[in-house]
């Protein structure tokens, strides 16, 4: 019988893979994230599958081969967790879910732009105190305002149309040509007029070693000042502390991220009745101008629902012997 085991599986998680998942697998159901403490789990699975913070080092890979495991199905898009190298090395099989809701992320996106803006989450709590002063709420049209996507994949596209629609001039930088960009009406251009001329920036390409901290303090100066930066990709895209120098000279006006450079810690898990440790998240979380989100740009029923179903029909793929279309490669 087929044993699969997952990780880093909340009961939301749980609930919609059960579903998914054949009653003639020998699926478990594991909260714990992946790491090499935890990897003892994976003992007897021929296939694991793992979420966004997991680890899945040379160090996690080499003990979850020497327990057996064959094929590891990624219930994610993003695949920087993984060292492909040693996978390969090792004769995994590496799949994951390329598109689960492209339209989740990028109306998530959206939300953290408009509420920045108008400074919902501000108002929220000021209406129910009685206090329905509008000083301190002044917010711009987004309707004539320039906005710079840097990734224009799926999710970067959806971003684009939908700001389009607002009335926005959309530049868009991606190293892979943009077939769809002319017709649409979005402008390609290189990285450093996309920074001079946006007044909004939003990140939507993949973390490679390319792309770890691409908006570092170089990167924030080339910006206007004041400039609205919204990260819903990775967060290591950004370097944290050049993000914190920014906002304390207003460089950055407005800063909404859903993902944070060492979420790991964070992120999934409720920390309401500790002391957060983390001093750099607790200075962004600080400033009045910044709205985060832990990781859930994602979270929708639809998004649930495909993320369960492609990683059911990827690891049937394997099991059958038959062609393997989300297959991740080291190349
Ligand atoms: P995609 O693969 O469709 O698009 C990524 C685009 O980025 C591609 O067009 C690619 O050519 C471009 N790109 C690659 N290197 C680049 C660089 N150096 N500069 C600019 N562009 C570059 O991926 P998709 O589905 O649009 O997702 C984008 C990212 O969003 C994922 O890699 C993932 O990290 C993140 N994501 C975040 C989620 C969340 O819940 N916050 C959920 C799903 C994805």
């Amino acid at each position: 019988m087929l044993k699969v085991v997952s990780f880093s599986c909340k009961l939301y998680d749980r609930q919609q893979l059960c579903r998914s998942f054949p009653a003639d697998w020998q699926s478990e159901y594991v909260e714990v994230g992946l790491d090499q403490h935890t990897a003892v789990y994976a003992e007897g699975a021929q296939v694991i599958t793992a979420f966004v913070n997991d680890r899945l080092d040379a160090v996690v890979l080499t003990r979850l081969a020497a327990y057996g495991v064959r094929m590891i199905a990624l219930r994610c898009a993003g695949f920087n967790q993984v060292d492909l190298a040693a996978a390969e090395r090792l004769g995994f099989v590496v799949t994951r879910v390329p598109a689960y809701s492209p339209y989740a992320v990028a109306e998530h996106t959206l939300g953290l732009m408009l509420a920045l803006n108008r400074k919902l989450y501000r108002a929220y709590n000021r209406v129910r105190e009685g206090n329905f002063s509008l000083q301190g709420m002044l917010g711009f049209d987004f309707h004539g305002k320039t906005v710079g996507i840097i990734g224009a994949g799926k999710i970067g596209m959806l971003v684009a149309k939908m700001l389009k629609a607002f009335g926005c001039r959309v530049l868009v930088y991606d190293p892979q040509p943009c077939a769809e960009c002319q017709a649409l009406g979005l402008e390609v251009v290189e990285l450093n007029q996309l920074y001079a001329q946006s007044q909004v920036i939003s990140l939507h390409c993949p973390l490679t070693e390319q792309t770890e901290h691409l908006i570092d303090a170089a990167a924030l100066a080339k910006m206007p000042h004041g400039v609205m930066l919204i990260n819903t990709g990775r967060g290591a895209l950004v370097e944290t502390r050049a993000l914190i120098a920014g906002l304390k000279s207003g460089q950055i006006g407005y800063l909404g991220m859903d993902v944070y450079e060492k979420e790991g810690a964070l992120f999934f898990e409720d920390h309401s009745c500790e002391i957060i440790q983390d001093d750099d998240f607790e200075r962004l979380l600080s400033f009045p101008n910044v709205l985060i989100t832990g990781h859930q740009a994602y979270f929708t029923q639809e998004a649930l629902q495909h993320i369960a179903q492609t990683t059911r029909e990827n690891i049937d793929a394997w099991h059958q012997g038959q062609a393997l279309l989300n297959q991740l490669t080291q190349g």
